[in-house]
């Protein structure tokens, strides 16, 4: 068993965008190789292989899912930056800033594609892991479409939001962790609780990126503070301040939500503040975080051994980056 802070050495020091992807034509790959070295906190190939390590030791499986989960996740990201108008990724320039949008949207797919080619390595149960990463690619996609729509809509109820981050980001995570279970030989029913574990704990992971994306230190984010303001995100902050505003709050942020002025990111968080949404999204990243520590009780398998997913997850609702 290892901690979270191991196997991301382990992960980096295999990990190596440098030789995965070749030398030419370098504006295709220079992108590519940008974005993976700049880093991340390499959440969901960690997971695959705590996932694998709760049932045997980690195997070249393991490690080959894990990098398709990376490699999918960061060509996610490079094209919800350009969706989003992301100028910054990780306290850098994001690819289509950097590079132009045609190498955004070429870089992403070549490296989709390359995720899926690391998946294809795998030489146990690749029929069944391939099954589950193709459904979850669709699932992010239709997230993200669910995501954008919700920009032109000001009446998202918190259950199709709860929805559409389920299927941006929460399935990925779980994802990661059945992949895990498979390739170490966790089978049936222990696999799919830590399906419906990291389902959980992606749904606070996605309401803490909603919190930090508002609130957040853009020195730690790494993140244009109020990316979400600006773009009319239906965030968990802004269809809770639309639920408890009054009549006159309501207006204000339905005048906002019309506007590009520049104190519009400051306006809104004053009228977030006021409304205290900001304490209702700690309140509801705890609520799924609990939700998902109930489902990891769930695990048949010595509590022992779940110590290291656990400690990741606590690790994940606490952070600021
Ligand atoms: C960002 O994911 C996108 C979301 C689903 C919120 P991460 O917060 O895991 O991004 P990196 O990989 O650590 O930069
Ligand atoms: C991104 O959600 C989800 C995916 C990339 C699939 P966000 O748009 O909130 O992620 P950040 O804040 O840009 O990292
Ligand atoms: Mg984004
Ligand atoms: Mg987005
Ligand atoms: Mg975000």
């Amino acid at each position: 068993m290892h901690s979270f802070p191991e196997l991301l050495k382990k992960f980096e020091d295999r990990f190596n965008p440098e030789a995965i992807f070749p030398g030419m034509p370098a504006n295709l790959y220079e992108p590519c190789k940008y974005i993976l070295g700049i880093g991340g906190k390499r959440v969901r190939p960690v997971l695959c292989l705590m996932a694998n390590e709760l049932f045997g030791p980690i195997n070249e499986d393991a490690w080959n899912a894990s990098y398709a989960v990376e490699l999918f996740h960061n060509f996610t990201l490079i094209h919800d930056d350009i969706m989003d108008k992301a100028p910054l990724r990780r306290g850098m320039p994001t690819i289509h800033n950097k590079y132009g949008l045609t190498s955004g949207i070429l870089s992403g797919d070549v490296m989709n594609i390359f995720a899926y080619q690391s998946l294809a390595k795998v030489s146990n149960s690749l029929q069944k892991l391939m099954e589950l990463f193709n459904q979850t690619a669709i699932e992010v996609c239709e997230g993200q479409q669910l995501d954008m729509d919700f920009e032109q809509r000001n009446d998202v109820t918190i259950e199709e939001y709860i929805n559409m981050i389920a299927l941006k980001t929460s399935v990925l995570l779980a994802c990661s962790l059945k992949m895990g279970a498979i390739t170490g030989g966790g089978m049936g029913d222990n696999a799919n609780k830590l399906y419906a574990f990291g389902r959980n704990l992606g749904l606070a992971f996605q309401l803490q990126d909603d919190y930090l994306d508002a609130f957040g230190d853009p020195e730690k984010s790494g993140k244009q503070v109020g990316g979400d303001i600006l773009a009319n995100k239906k965030t968990i902050l802004l269809i809770q301040a639309l639920n408890v505003a009054n009549e006159q709050q309501r207006q204000q942020i339905n005048t906002l939500l019309e506007s590009d002025t520049t104190d519009k990111v400051e306006k809104m968080l004053t009228l977030f503040r006021t409304l205290k949404v900001d304490e209702y999204c700690r309140e509801q990243v705890h609520y799924y975080s609990e939700l998902a520590f109930k489902n990891m009780d769930d695990v048949a398998i010595p509590s022992a051994r779940k110590e290291p997913l656990l400690q990741l997850a606590q690790y994940l609702l606490m952070r600021d980056k």
